[in-house]
């Protein structure tokens, strides 16, 4: 695992950007994991600089997303589709038929958590799986557990996530209280993991995460045995 300590947030979306900049030069066909959230944002300006400096192309990427609440359509500002069409497919040349993100809005959300694996599958998995971490140590929607769970599934959100997204919401009653998400299966399969964690109130739950026992109570802690992690941390 390697870690790199950012002296800002701004250091930390630049190396991230370049992280994913290499990766896109390695192999222009990448599958991309993303993630929505505050910490990837500044990561994603970088990504846009960097096309509309003519350094890069998004044609032929292909992205998968981590999660999506349920009950929220793709046009619902606080949709995860919506964000990311927002803040970075929009400004891309890349083709939205090419990005993946689950369906939260369907009446069978157990059939569409199996469809989102088969695509994930089909597209040959992960190549780079971007995090951020919660501060319970959830990646993706994997909230604190007695199990890890392997496929892409329906999660009830923690009090702590509830609180802690309710700042994107008018309230903390308009939060969804469920979301489907990608599984530790998915992630963990990927072929290089990167995590980025900003601020002073993400160190404890890191250090927990990369240093303590692995355990499912922080999910996050399963990273510690994924062969190629970069973790990108600032204060
Ligand atoms: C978002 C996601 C979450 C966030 C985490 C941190 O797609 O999967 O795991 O990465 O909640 O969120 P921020 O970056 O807002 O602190």
């Amino acid at each position: 695992m390697k870690i790199i300590n950012a002296k800002n947030y701004e250091e930390l979306s630049k190396q991230a950007a370049d992280i994913i900049l290499t990766q896109i030069k390695i192999n222009p066909f990448s599958v991309l994991g993303l993630a929505t959230g505050s910490t990837p944002l500044g990561t994603y300006k970088e990504l846009i600089k960097s096309y509309n400096e003519k350094l890069v192309y998004f044609k032929n990427i292909k992205t998968v997303n981590l999660d999506e609440y349920v009950g929220l359509s793709p046009d619902n500002p606080q949709s995860y589709r919506y964000f990311m069409n927002h803040n970075l497919f929009d400004f891309l040349d890349i083709k939205k038929e090419n990005t993946f993100v689950p369906n939260g809005c369907t009446k069978n959300i157990e059939s569409e958590a199996e469809n989102y694996d088969n695509i994930i599958k089909n597209l040959g998995g992960i190549d780079l799986q971007l995090l951020g971490i919660g501060l319970d140590g959830h990646i993706g929607f994997n909230e604190p557990s007695n199990c890890f769970f392997k496929n892409t599934h329906t999660v009830n959100l923690t009090p702590s996530t509830i609180k802690a997204n309710s700042r994107f919401f008018k309230n903390e009653e308009e939060v969804p209280k469920q979301a489907v998400t990608m599984g530790i299966g998915a992630i963990m399969q990927a072929k290089k993991v990167l995590l980025l964690a900003n601020g002073k109130q993400k160190e404890d739950i890191l250090n927990k995460a990369l240093f303590g026992n692995i355990t499912p109570k922080v999910p996050a802690s399963i990273l510690q045995l994924h062969n190629n992690v970069t973790v990108i941390f600032c204060e």
